[in-house]
């Protein structure tokens, strides 16, 4: 198995860290919530290996990629001749993680038809396959992962209440990276020397701040994915023009901000002239930070480039972005 390798030098993050360690051992269900690329796949290893379950199965089950008519039997097992296509018995991925962790990933997916089921088994701790009326006792310890709060589910009447309390014993959040720029460098550096170990890589001052401005929507997975495009192209230090276009100029809630400033200089402006303004003043600044190339304004204004093209022509604007 690979090293876990899990960084941080953010303070709420050691503090979750510290806290998970105080239940890493009991059996307790811990639900990790974060957006997209927080890093809930690597806590779930994290949880697994530091428990006294480390050296049983660890067992990863992503509910989404699942058709939903499969799930049951893939949690759960079947018996030869259940159903058409049960040509042999088949053991669940419950009873393969018998005795140690199973992760069931996007629990936000799971189907409302098949949740009591869950919760039965949850309960119970013993499956019965389809197609079989003996029950298997399983001892597993569960983890769930959801970038949703699952609590808006259970009010959309989407997931039971009594699973939800099941599963939700221990709610851990995990910060997206956006909000612990400590990380961000400490990241980069790791997974640049990762991908290119004979290297030695440095950040210019303006490159750094710009990295940490960024907001980071992809989180973690998406740090990991520039830092091996920087590991391959980078020389010995990376500066501002190395980085991808949307690190690299501002963003439009940034550009409104600015170019808003404009707008309210004119007093008696009517609604219509306000916005005129704002759309003339966001078309220069998205030109200005993307050196005139006017398809690259026009995806940082989330417009397509003849809606672009358009509103240029509308307001005779020419491509000097000075
Ligand atoms: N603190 C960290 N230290 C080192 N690597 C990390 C850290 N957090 C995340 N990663 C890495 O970032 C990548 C994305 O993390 P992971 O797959 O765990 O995210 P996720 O929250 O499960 O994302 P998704 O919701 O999209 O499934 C992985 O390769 C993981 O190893
Ligand atoms: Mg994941």
């Amino acid at each position: 198995m690979k090293p876990l390798v899990l960084l941080t030098q953010n303070s709420k993050m050691k503090e979750i860290l510290q806290r998970l360690d105080q239940v890493i051992d009991s059996d307790s269900s811990i639900l990790l919530i974060g957006e997209t690329g927080v890093g809930k796949e690597l806590f779930a290893e994290y949880i697994h290996k530091k428990s006294k379950r480390a050296l049983n199965p660890f067992v990863k089950v992503g509910l989404s990629a699942i058709p939903s008519e499969l799930l049951e039997s893939e949690l759960f097992g079947h018996e030869k001749g259940a159903f058409t296509s049960a040509s042999t018995e088949r053991k669940g991925l419950f009873e393969i993680a018998n005795t140690g962790s199973i992760f069931l990933d996007d629990i936000d997916d799971f189907p409302l038809s098949l949740q009591s089921k869950l919760l039965r088994v949850l309960e119970s701790k013993e499956i019965m396959r389809i197609g079989s009326s003996t029950t298997i006792p399983v001892d597993v310890r569960l983890i769930t992962a959801s970038k949703i709060d699952l609590k808006e589910l259970v009010e959309a009447g989407k997931f039971r209440l009594d699973l939800y309390y099941r599963i939700n014993v221990i709610p851990v959040y995990i910060p997206p990276l956006r909000e612990r720029p400590e990380d961000i460098q400490l990241l980069l550096e790791h997974y640049i020397k990762h991908y290119a170990p004979e290297k030695t890589i440095k950040f210019s001052d303006d490159a750094l701040k710009l990295l940490i401005q960024y907001n980071w929507p992809g989180n973690v997975r998406e740090l990991k994915n520039l830092a091996q495009r920087l590991a391959i192209f980078a020389r010995d230090t990376i500066r501002p023009d190395d980085l991808p276009l949307e690190i690299r100029v501002e963003n439009p809630v940034q550009l409104i901000v600015k170019a808003c400033k404009h707008c309210f200089l004119g007093d008696g402006m009517d609604f219509n002239q306000v916005v005129s303004c704002l759309e003339i003043n966001l078309i220069r600044e998205a030109l200005k930070n993307t050196k005139g190339n006017q398809s690259q304004a026009a995806k940082l204004l989330g417009l397509s480039l003849s809606t672009f093209r358009d509103k240029m022509k509308k307001y005779q604007l020419d491509n000097n972005h000075k």
